[in-house]
């Protein structure tokens, strides 16, 4: 049986690991930590670690991983921006779940959208305390208005087909147009300025960091919602917080904060936040920040077990990876390496 460890553990994770571990032959031994420099070390002598997205897997990192043996990181998550792929070339590979709910993602977006426009998280702490007064409840229709989505792929598109069901216009942008849709495709400028409420669906790369920052911010529509599903450095948070303030901005519902992995998925209830603008943000009547929660149903947290799993077996197999991306691959975005080798 093979033998892997698993960083920066949570209970609903073991329930499904422990489920697929059998079918796959692995056995798994689960650390809380989180994978970075300082935890590395703890990996040595197995060959295969799982981590997520809030792990820091730097150079650093991957090069104490190498030393003490190991060979694949099985992340078990889509996003792949906290990996130093330079690094791992060559000496590591890494593989990750390229999907496992984009329905998940897609819902918890228009939760975020419709608990912040129609006020919920306000009228439920209301009533809790009897209180039944509607002063400052007041929403908006979504029937009619122009959602913008930026990144038309997997979870993109989900998210599109429920807001046509809103009867929502919706307007997109994306640097790679799918071809086989109807989206109406505009500029990344256009959308900014058309949106009542803009939604983030794409990837966190060098050119989408802080694709929303004052410039952007300043063309928008006076009110406008924003969604960010996706990764927190989409948005320069600070920018974002001041026009909040400046009620140019009229919500936002964010599931990802850029400097998130000090703080989400921990409780913190009883620490001093130091964090000025995440607290500034948080105090916001109409900001909801969830802690980067999109992902978590049932059936993404079965599809992450298994496909991990797979892709662990696939290698220990010795079989090509179909899920492996690399320095390559990232580097000229959209790779169409043959599955059925390794990228080194
Ligand atoms: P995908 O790879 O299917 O689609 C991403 C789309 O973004 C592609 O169409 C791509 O062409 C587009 N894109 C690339 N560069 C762009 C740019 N500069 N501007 C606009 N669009 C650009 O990815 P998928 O599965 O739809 O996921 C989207 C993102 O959602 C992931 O990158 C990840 O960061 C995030 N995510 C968040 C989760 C959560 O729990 N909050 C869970 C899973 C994914």
């Amino acid at each position: 049986m093979n033998k892997i460890c698993f960083f920066d553990t949570k209970p609903y994770d073991k329930v499904y690991f422990d489920t697929f571990k059998e079918k796959f032959d692995i056995e798994i031994d689960y650390f809380e930590s989180k994978l970075n420099v300082d935890t590395a070390v703890m990996a040595n002598g197995y060959e295969a670690v799982v981590a997520f997205v809030n792990d820091t897997i730097d150079t650093k990192t991957i090069d104490i991983l190498y030393k003490g043996g190991v060979r694949i990181i099985a992340m078990r998550c889509a996003g792949y921006n906290n990996i130093d792929f330079k690094a791992a070339y060559d000496r590591i590979h890494v593989v990750r779940v390229p999907a496992y709910s984009p329905y998940a993602v897609a819902e918890h977006a228009m939760a975020l959208l419709l608990t912040l426009n129609r006020k919920i998280h306000r009228a439920y702490n209301r009533t809790k305390e009897h209180n039944f007064s509607l002063v400052g409840l007041t929403g908006f229709d979504l029937h009619g208005k122009t959602m913008g989505v930026v990144g038309t792929g997997k979870i993109g598109r989900i998210f599109i087909d429920i807001c046509k069901g809103f009867g929502m216009e919706v307007i997109a942008y994306d640097p790679y147009p799918a071809k086989d849709t109807d989206i109406q495709y505009v500029s990344f400028e256009e959308l900014c300025k058309r949106s009542d409420i803009i939604s983030l669906h794409c990837p966190l790369t060098k050119d989408t960091h802080h694709l929303i920052q004052k410039d952007a911010l300043t063309i928008m529509k006076p009110g406008v919602v924003i969604i960010n599903t996706s990764r927190g450095a989409l948005i320069n948070s600070e920018d974002l917080l001041n026009a909040i303030k400046e009620e140019k901005v009229g919500g936002a519902g964010l599931d990802v904060y850029e400097e998130e992995t000090e703080f989400f998925y921990e409780d913190l209830s009883y620490s001093i936040m130091r964090d000025d603008i995440l607290s500034g943000l948080i105090s916001m009547p109409n900001v909801i920040v969830t802690s980067h929660q999109a992902f978590l149903t049932k059936e993404a947290l079965s599809n992450i077990a298994e496909v991990t799993l797979q892709n662990l077996k696939d290698y220990f197999d010795g079989n090509g990876l179909e899920n492996e991306i690399c320095y390559q691959c990232t580097k000229q975005n959209h790779c169409d390496k043959n599955p059925h080798n390794r990228c080194f």
